[in-house]
């Protein structure tokens, strides 16, 4: 099956920062089809052999072990190719047609990694010219919009020119290994599925730290933030992934609809849930790695009075049979005390003790998702016998627990979140992408926050770096009588 996969941005950071490499490993472990050309876009005036330069340059920020040998670049270079466009000028769209005619490929790939502002452009200008037959796949990036309507907008041009099949909305959480598993756990293996609900959960944390501050991507984060730029897509769809009923098969639409459904289920937010039930942060100099860093509002291209928040936590919960009155907290932000993704799932503790289980009486199912990969379900065991104080022997249970190291067991067959779903979209395979009616319900959701957030006087809390958010956090959780698992 031959491909042309032209990527709009094709200079830009995600280009060489995430889809150049994870190309390059899928074309290492033979699984890129064989007959693939990648045609980069950019402004810059430049001959194929100058962009295969510059992609060879960027390689060396790439991570030693993804990194191509001389050779090996060589051959990967040989698939690349460059297309000077003005994304503005429809003469520019004529002759990327044309580049595309010359070899007529069975599936065509247009990777939409430029600033979402162009999507609606480049859409109606590929259309004009032809580029949205069934053959033509579109891959658009998130941030799909700042907020429902604005969503609504850019979905609305795409259905216009192309149908939802040929539509690929990434979240690239959902390529991680991880989550694949997620999937795994819940649908492949019948253990867990009777336990799965409100009568044996007490609560569900699922929690995005990470160690990074904003980087050099300061401007792009004053208008975004950590609720749109992670809590609207990626810890919404774990979410979904936690909580969704099991799909009637596992085709795109099928799991989709089930998402869907949970997304719908969300509680709606009141003026008081407003108030309790979220928390938004914003880190503060610190420390990460034991090394000092720089507040938020001393980060370049931050405004020094913004209001923006780099962490969000919030409760909510699953309006349905399975889960009503199970809290879920969500916890995401930047600079905290490590990078850390796991979702917790704390089962209820027995209905009556007879031993003494001191303050650790529940079991936990801990799915790790980075930088661990893996499950450790934690249980209680009689690890030893102390004497209790009338001379009598006391049985102490203590906290153990089965550790699944999934790295360590798939090792090197695992492939990366890009890597995955790039093959995905060149195979047309549906299922890791997110269709329009969730991401819609998505911000339908998130939006009264941030109405509620742009009318409240308080801002951000402040919180250090190098720590786990602003203190409301974990006072936020412990009304319910829980804690975050790093507390516990
Ligand atoms: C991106 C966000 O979607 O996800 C970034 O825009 C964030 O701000 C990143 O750092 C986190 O992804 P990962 O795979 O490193 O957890």
């Amino acid at each position: 099956m031959s491909f042309d996969l032209v990527m709009f941005g094709g200079t830009g950071d995600l280009a060489w920062r995430k889809l150049m490499p994870a190309l390059f490993q899928a074309f290492r472990h033979g699984t890129l089809p064989a007959g693939g050309r990648i045609i980069g876009v950019g402004r810059d005036d430049m001959s194929h052999e100058q962009y295969r330069d510059l992609i060879r340059k960027r390689f060396d920020k790439v991570e030693l072990a993804k990194r191509p040998s001389a050779e090996e670049f060589a051959r990967f270079a040989e698939l690349l190719e460059y297309v000077r466009m003005d994304l503005s000028k429809a003469e520019s769209y004529q002759a990327l047609a044309n580049t595309l005619q010359q070899r007529n490929a069975d599936t065509v790939v247009m990777y939409l990694a430029t600033a979402p502002g162009l999507f609606t452009t480049i859409c109606e200008q590929l259309a004009a010219h032809g580029m949205n037959s069934p053959h033509i796949r579109l891959v658009l990036e998130k941030p799909l919009g700042h907020d429902l309507e604005s969503n609504r907008a850019i979905n609305l041009t795409v259905r216009r020119f192309f149908q939802e099949n040929q539509v690929f909305r990434i979240d690239h959480y959902l390529g991680k290994p991880s989550v694949q598993n997620l999937f795994a756990l819940r649908f492949g293996n019948a253990l867990f599925e009777p336990l799965w609900r409100r009568e044996h959960i007490a609560n569900i944390q699922i929690s995005i730290a990470e160690d990074l501050g904003v980087e050099s991507r300061g401007a792009f984060y004053e208008t975004t933030g950590a609720l749109r730029d992670m809590v609207q897509n990626h810890a919404l769809q774990l979410l979904c992934a936690i909580a969704m009923e099991p799909p009637i098969n596992a085709h795109a639409d099928a799991i989709r609809d089930e998402k869907l459904k949970v997304l719908r289920s969300l509680k709606a937010w009141t003026p008081v849930s407003l108030q309790q039930d979220v928390v938004r942060g914003q880190y503060s100099a610190g420390t990460s790695g034991g090394l000092p860093v720089p507040g938020y509002l001393q980060e370049a291209g931050v405004d020094p009075n913004s209001a923006t928040e780099t962490f969000v936590a919030l409760r909510t919960e699953i309006a349905n049979w399975r889960w009503a009155g199970v809290p879920f907290y969500i916890r995401t932000g930047k600079r905290l005390a490590g990078r850390d993704a796991r979702i917790v799932i704390n089962f209820r503790p027995t209905p009556h003790a007879i031993f003494d289980t001191g303050n650790t009486a529940s079991n936990q199912l801990v799915i790790n998702l980075q930088p661990k990969d893996g499950l450790e379900l934690h249980l209680l065991a009689q690890g030893q016998h102390t004497r209790a104080a009338k001379g009598a022997s006391a049985q102490t249970l203590s906290p153990v627990h089965l550790d699944l190291d999934f790295d360590k067991r798939f090792g090197s067959e695992r492939v990366g979140a890009y890597e995955r779903l790039l093959l995905d979209v060149i195979d047309g395979r549906l299922n890791l992408f997110v269709r329009s009616d969730e991401q819609e319900e998505a911000w339908r959701w998130v939006e009264p926050i941030l109405d509620h957030w742009a009318s409240d006087p308080q801002g951000p809390r402040h919180y250090a770096a190098g720590t786990w958010g602003p203190s409301a956090s974990s006072a936020m959780i412990a009304r319910d009588g829980f804690c975050w698992a790093e507390e516990s």
